[in-house]
């Protein structure tokens, strides 16, 4: 018997991994976070299959419920919404297992911050803009923020903010933000990106709070930074005709002229 931690992505159900798709078929026990993963997910289950919606339980009786199909050998898909590796509380559940020594597999999904990218149709990293990308959160009532990761640290970078789990929060974003980056730099949330639903909303640090539409209060992501507006962004070197390169070497001289491939 094994637990299958599956990353479920953003909402869409053909946003899922073909390996996720395939374990969640297999397992004769799916268990979802049914307050962001969509039943539409559940539509890859096999008939019959026992499907529990975690949202409502204690990690307790999570843990009881597998260790009850544990007892009949029975496999189990565990599906959390976007990728499993930010703010899936799969580190407590494993620490968990690992104690009652029941395996488990990792599989990843696509995280929202990629899906409301697409959705945007926007690069996050642009050359001479933005090179770095911080997935963050505000504190929330269940959870207080580590000393050291605030929204004030983080604009002092400058990066591309993608910022998690605070449209609620948007008075204290604009306020800790636009001492950094400016009151008309670029803002956009994305609202269930992905799910049939979806809402963007593009505006400034100083617009955002007026222009956000009163029925988001949850599943939205807030994108901060330049890179969301840049035009006149200089082009990557990746492509530049004259950039010598181990794929494009442009001289008989050039270090990468002898590199065939398989070197490396
Ligand atoms: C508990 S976290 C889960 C994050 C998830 N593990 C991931 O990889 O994106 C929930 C937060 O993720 C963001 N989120 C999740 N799904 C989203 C979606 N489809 N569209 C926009 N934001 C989403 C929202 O900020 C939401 O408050």
């Amino acid at each position: 018997m094994t637990v299958h931690f599956i990353g479920a992505g953003p909402g869409a159900p053909d946003l899922l991994t073909l390996r996720g798709r395939n374990i969640i078929a297999s397992c004769p026990v799916c268990l979802y976070a049914g307050s962001l993963v969509p039943k539409a997910v559940l539509e890859h289950c096999p008939d019959g299959a026992k499907i529990v919606n975690t949202a409502p339980m204690d990690l307790d009786a999570i843990i009881e419920e597998i260790k009850a199909a544990d007892a009949q050998g029975f496999d189990i898909a565990r599906l959390h919404s976007g990728d499993l590796s930010v703010w899936s509380a799969m580190g407590e559940q494993l620490r968990r297992l690992k104690a009652e020594g029941i395996p488990f597999t990792v599989t990843p999904g696509v995280p929202s911050f990629s899906a409301a990218a697409a959705a945007l149709g926007a690069e996050l990293t642009l050359p001479g803009v933005a090179q770095s990308v911080v997935l963050t959160r505000t504190s929330g009532r269940a959870s207080s923020m580590p000393d050291g990761e605030s929204l004030e640290n983080f604009g002092r970078t400058g990066a591309t903010l993608a910022i998690h789990l605070s449209v609620g929060n948007m008075a204290k974003v604009v306020s800790e933000l636009t001492p950094h980056y400016g009151a008309d730099c670029p803002v956009a949330i994305v609202f269930r990106a992905s799910w049939p639903d979806e809402r963007i909303i593009h505006a400034t640090l100083e617009t955002i709070e007026a222009a956000l539409e009163p029925d988001i209060t949850r599943t939205a992501l807030i994108l901060v930074g330049p890179a969301l507006k840049a035009e006149g962004f200089a082009e990557s070197c990746l492509y530049s005709p004259d950039y010598d390169r181990r794929y494009r070497p442009q001289t008989a001289d050039s270090p990468w002229s002898e590199w065939t491939e398989g070197d490396d």
